[in-house]
């Protein structure tokens, strides 16, 4: 994307020329606004009209996005082209929630069916752990699982099981671990019985260190009561490395295959949902995938003025870019999606965190946001003073369900009204009357016209769920390809992983070191003093 590109200067001169417009002024001025910055799409409801944007910035927005070839780029990604140049690679994470029976073919192979039959792999494997009539190794069925991976090898899972609680219908008991601090991991164990604990490892390369950490933990676990032979029968892979699991010592048929043209953080859909249907049972797996199916059509088939991924991504930039918002609060006021903000902090800052061009070159503008989040209504306890009266403008994804528990009715009332007020209250700001006579008016006054967008749906079942992630996933897409970025690729976690193996054989060892910068010298040694119990 180039900033002297016409359709840019064009959103900069507009954007300056509502400098001095407050959302309340537009609101005032149109009755009709929610009607005309809103979407449907099956069970969502998308209001953008506290937006602080016109039908004009709309417009120019999607002919912003249409300048910039976004339709060729959807098509591009749906139809399996390189979209992930660095690593020469398709994004095809729509293809595992595309039951549609035309082949999809990568390099000569029809990769739907290769989703398939692992999707029919995972149901059997599933079905047979809830069921019991797969045992561990004593002949006990399994009672708990442990989960292990990290980013996109836990947190879709992780996030998918929280906000789906009541759809459980088995009595095992999930358990995910994914960071290697080792009070997570001796605590659960302490817990657990290992002829009736199985342990699923995710790791879409089976070589990132924390996983395996925990993974060789496991097995020493499971072998020291059941012993070295029997112990594979407890361990499942699910990883795009077949052959390192292997090695590690998994069963064959104890591993599930994903492929490389899906990105971990796009995993979910994949037999790394594999925690998800045996929590759940493969129906509400299937109904997790259909929501996801039916935003991909709406995205690959909507006009962009009614293109809820579309409008969103267009959104953001026009509070990124042009508003110069820094950072992008996700809140929903709904406890299943706790865990919400943490996949999309992944989702987005994984996949835009980014200056580099996809072709070369650096970009001149923002790019990612921070994103960061909690449920309401507890953040109105705590940072939502800063959103009314805070010398930034964050602008706000509010999501919230119609429906809430059936017996706390008046709770949910509660819970809606307070999301409402909150987008009310950032949008309209205290009413200067209201505080003319009062000296404190400085003090207290809400200054209003800070954006946000209120995403509702009918309830949180698993098709609704699969819907909204796939709806932000889309988003990402749309802002990777308006910025001109890879959204696919990860090199900046690269680094880090180079340098522990650097750091870790002094910490190991015990030595005292001064080769390393100045800093890591002394906390190494400062580490090792306190081993050594010199503190
Ligand atoms: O954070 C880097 C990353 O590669 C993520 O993209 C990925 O989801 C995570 O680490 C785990 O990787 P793996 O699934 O290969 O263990």
């Amino acid at each position: 994307m180039s900033t002297q590109r016409a359709g840019w200067q064009d959103l900069y001169s507009h954007y300056e020329s509502l400098s001095s417009v407050h959302l309340k002024d537009l609101f005032q001025a149109d009755p009709e606004r929610f009607s005309r910055f809103s979407v449907r799409q099956g069970d969502i409801l998308l209001d953008y009209s506290k937006q602080r944007v016109t039908t004009e910035t709309m417009q120019k927005l999607c002919g912003f996005a249409k300048e910039q070839g976004l339709s060729e780029q959807i098509k591009a990604m749906f139809s399996g082209q390189i979209v992930n140049p660095s690593e020469q690679r398709p994004a095809l994470h729509v293809v595992l929630r595309d039951l549609t029976p035309e082949p999809l073919l990568v390099n000569g192979r029809n990769i739907k069916s290769d989703v398939q039959n692992v999707l029919a792999r995972v149901e059997a494997f599933a079905e047979g752990i809830r069921s019991g009539a797969k045992k561990g190794s004593t002949g006990k069925r399994f009672t708990d699982i442990i989960s292990l991976g990290i980013g996109g090898s836990d947190l879709g899972p992780a996030m998918v099981c929280e906000a789906l609680q009541e759809y459980k219908t088995t009595d095992i008991t999930l358990h995910f671990i994914s960071n290697v601090d080792g009070k997570s991991l001796a605590t659960l164990l302490k817990k657990l019985d290992p002829a009736t604990t199985l342990c699923i490892i995710n790791s879409k390369t089976f070589t990132t260190p924390e996983t395996l950490q925990n993974a060789k933990a496991i097995k020493k676990w499971l072998a020291q009561t059941l012993g070295e032979k029997n112990n594979s029968l407890h361990l499942v892979g699910v990883t795009a490395n077949q052959e390192r699991a292997e090695s590690f010592g998994l069963l064959k048929d104890q591993i599930f295959e994903f492929w490389d043209f899906v990105g971990g953080r796009y995993s979910v859909w994949s037999s790394v949902g594999l925690p998800i249907a045996i929590l759940l049972g493969m129906p509400n797996f299937r109904a997790f995938l259909a929501g996801a199916h039916e935003m991909d059509q709406h995205f690959y088939s909507a006009p962009f003025a009614e293109n809820m991924p579309v409008l969103m991504a267009l959104l953001g930039l026009w509070n990124i870019n042009f508003a110069e918002c820094a950072t992008q609060a996700i809140i929903p006021y709904d406890d299943g999606l706790r865990k919400f903000p943490d996949y999309l902090q992944q989702l987005e800052m994984e996949s835009n965190g980014k200056k580099a061009k996809k072709d070369s070159g650096f970009v001149s503008y923002s790019t990612a946001p921070v994103i960061w989040g909690g449920v309401g209504c507890n953040g109105q306890h705590a940072y939502m003073q800063l959103l009314h009266q805070g010398t930034q403008v964050i602008p706000v994804d509010f999501l919230i369900a119609a429906h809430g528990h059936p017996e706390y009715e008046a709770h949910h009332q509660l819970l809606v009204g307070s999301c409402l007020s909150q987008s009310k209250a950032l949008m309209e700001g205290t009413p200067t009357e209201a505080l003319a006579a009062d000296h404190l008016q400085h003090a207290k006054i809400c200054f209003g016209n800070r954006p946000s967008t209120t995403v509702m749906y009918t309830k949180l079942t698993p098709h609704v769920l699969g819907a909204l992630v796939a709806l932000y996933e889309h988003k990402v897409f749309v802002q990777g390809v308006l910025w001109g970025i890879n959204s696919f690729d990860q090199w900046g976690v690269e680094l880090g992983k180079k340098l522990v193996k650097e750091i870790l054989p002094y910490l190991e060892s015990s030595a005292q070191t001064a080769s390393l910068d100045s800093s890591t010298n002394g906390l190494i040694n400062f580490f090792n003093d306190v081993q050594r119990k010199l503190y």
